[in-house]
């Protein structure tokens, strides 16, 4: 067991490599995620380094943003020496638009807490179309020449994606433009006022830019994901749920709360 999880966890298990915490609550469960994150960002900044971290949208993620500003106004966790490379992004849409990534980050923690904005990344939704591929690359340089990514935080979709990548998503992958599962957008659909309005396509980075990352914490609550999460945990590493991907990486922590743990064996 790690510390970071020490003192509110139910139970702990070891599956090929995925450690799962199980917590009495998803705040739990997001507060421990939380903590990782700032241990990451303290233990850099102690050697006077840049922290590059991967981050996830998602009614998951808006907890753990939570706790990290509580941090950041109680404990003084600073942001100064972190930059941020967000997952993926709907294509196209606009920066400005309620259901931005881009706009969702900083409403949710980007303004909350001393970040240079300088430091921030997301894809874009507004590329053109004869630019994303470029776009794509240069995004992909980008975390390159920011030294990697040192933690990567994902949440799960029902169908088993990380980031955007979809049933389907090839280990090789990496960011590009991708088309939006029908679980997805069904699942998007509240955000955007009828599944007609998602975005068929988004950028996501991929498969391959998730694993390369130092540490991957992923956070799955609710009785929703608790299929998906068992077929993750439990199942064998295929394209078809590409977070079963994540048996292939060394560093892998995922935070649960019970209900998501239930059909865990
Ligand atoms: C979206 C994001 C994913 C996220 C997923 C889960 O699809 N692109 O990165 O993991 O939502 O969302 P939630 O936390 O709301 O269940």
């Amino acid at each position: 067991m790690t510390q970071t999880m020490e003192s509110v966890m139910v139970e702990d298990r070891q599956a090929d490599g995925i450690l799962a915490g199980i917590f009495a609550s998803g705040d739990e469960a997001q507060a421990a995620a939380a903590r990782r994150l700032a241990e990451t960002i303290r233990g850099k900044a102690e050697r006077g380094k840049k922290c590059v971290l991967g981050l996830a949208t998602g009614s998951t993620a808006v907890g753990i943003y939570q706790h990290l500003i509580r941090m950041h106004r109680e404990e003084g966790l600073s942001f100064a020496n972190v930059t941020t490379f967000n997952l993926d992004e709907y294509y196209p849409l606009e920066p400005t638009d309620v259901q931005s990534y881009r706009r969702f980050m900083f409403e949710r923690l980007f303004d909350h807490v001393d970040i240079d904005p300088a430091n921030v990344h997301l894809p874009s939704g507004t590329a053109a179309v004869d630019e994303v591929t470029a776009h794509c690359a240069e995004y992909e340089a980008a975390i390159a020449a920011a030294g990697g990514l040192d933690l990567q935080l994902l949440g799960i979709g029902r169908n088993g994606h990380i980031g955007f990548n979809e049933p389907g998503a090839e280990a090789s992958s990496r960011t590009r433009m991708v088309h939006l599962h029908p679980v997805t957008r069904e699942d998007a659909a509240g955000d955007f006022g009828g599944i007609n309005n998602v975005p068929a396509t988004a950028i996501s980075m991929g498969v391959a830019t998730i694993l390369s990352a130092r540490q991957i914490v992923m956070v799955a609550l609710g009785a929703k994901k608790a299929a998906i999460v068992r077929q993750m945990v439990d199942g064998p590493v295929t394209p078809d749920v590409p977070a079963t991907y994540l048996h292939r990486h060394p560093n892998v922590a995922v935070f649960l709360d019970e209900p998501a743990a239930s059909q865990l064996r």
